[in-house]
């Protein structure tokens, strides 16, 4: 069994809670420019759109729900916490709140968070529940120049130092609805298995990077994580 368990989810473990993935038919990449909605350079150019993209997907989140996959997660890190003395990290590209509201307390959102906002004249970040508009301002130093703290292609994702650590100290990596498509996340299953980490693909499809994983899943979050992790549980309390 497992001891340091890293996950890595995208989208598509949210999909199933009610929440659109990025590239799958109809996905919000289908309906929406990245380099309007997702990019530095289409803030400064309009920020109105940007902030009417991120408004509506913020106030998704209020009529959505953690699914089964979500909650079979905190599970698992509950069992490696305190039946192995082991842990879990979670990482998800994800800036919906859902994991945190299953009950995973320590996420690692690489991508940032629709329910914060970020000052651009002082730094400052901060909780950011209602729309967001060029005229709010700043709590810390009253500019009005908030940005939703999301990263946009070009920019830097988050903790990466973190992620490097944990990737480290692993002994099974899975991922869980990402197409694989966008780096440094997308790269991480290389990384383990420069590692020597196991790696697990749980997905609805084969990702783009499905063939450097040791073993796949394909099928609904929903269905394929709570079932994967109830086997990883029953093989270790055979063991
Ligand atoms: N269950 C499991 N997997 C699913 C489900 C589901 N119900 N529905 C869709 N998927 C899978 C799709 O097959 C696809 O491989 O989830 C993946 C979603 O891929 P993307 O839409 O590309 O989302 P993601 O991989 O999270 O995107 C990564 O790209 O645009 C950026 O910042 C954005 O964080 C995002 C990053």
């Amino acid at each position: 069994m497992p001891r340091h368990v890293v996950v890595l989810t995208g989208a598509g473990i949210s999909a199933e809670s009610g929440l659109g993935t990025f590239r799958d038919a109809g996905g919000l990449w289908a309906n929406h420019r990245i380099e309007d909605v997702a990019t530095p350079e289409g803030f400064i150019k309009n920020p109105q759109l940007v902030h009417y993209f991120y408004n509506q997907r913020r106030a998704e989140l209020q009529r959505v729900a953690p699914n089964a996959a979500h909650h079979a997660l905190v599970d698992l890190e509950a069992e490696l916490e305190v039946g192995m003395g082991g842990g879990l990290t979670l990482i998800t590209q994800n800036v919906d709140d859902l994991h945190e509201r299953a009950g995973s307390r320590s996420v690692l959102h690489m991508h940032g968070e629709l329910l914060k906002a970020r000052c651009e004249a002082c730094a400052a970040v901060f909780p950011w529940h209602r729309d967001l508009g060029s005229e709010d301002v700043c709590i810390a130093c009253g500019h009005s120049s908030l940005r939703p703290r999301i990263v946009w292609f070009g920019e830097v994702p988050f903790h990466l130092d973190a992620i490097d650590a944990a990737m480290a100290r692993a002994d099974l990596f899975i991922s869980i609805g990402t197409s694989g498509s966008v780096y440094p996340a997308a790269g991480l299953v290389r990384l383990a298995r420069t590692l020597g980490v196991r790696t697990v693909e749980l997905n609805l499809e084969p990702s783009e990077n499905h063939d450097f994983f040791d073993e796949s899943h394909q099928g609904p979050a929903a269905t394929i994580v709570p079932a994967f992790i109830a086997d990883l549980l029953a093989r270790y309390k055979k063991a």
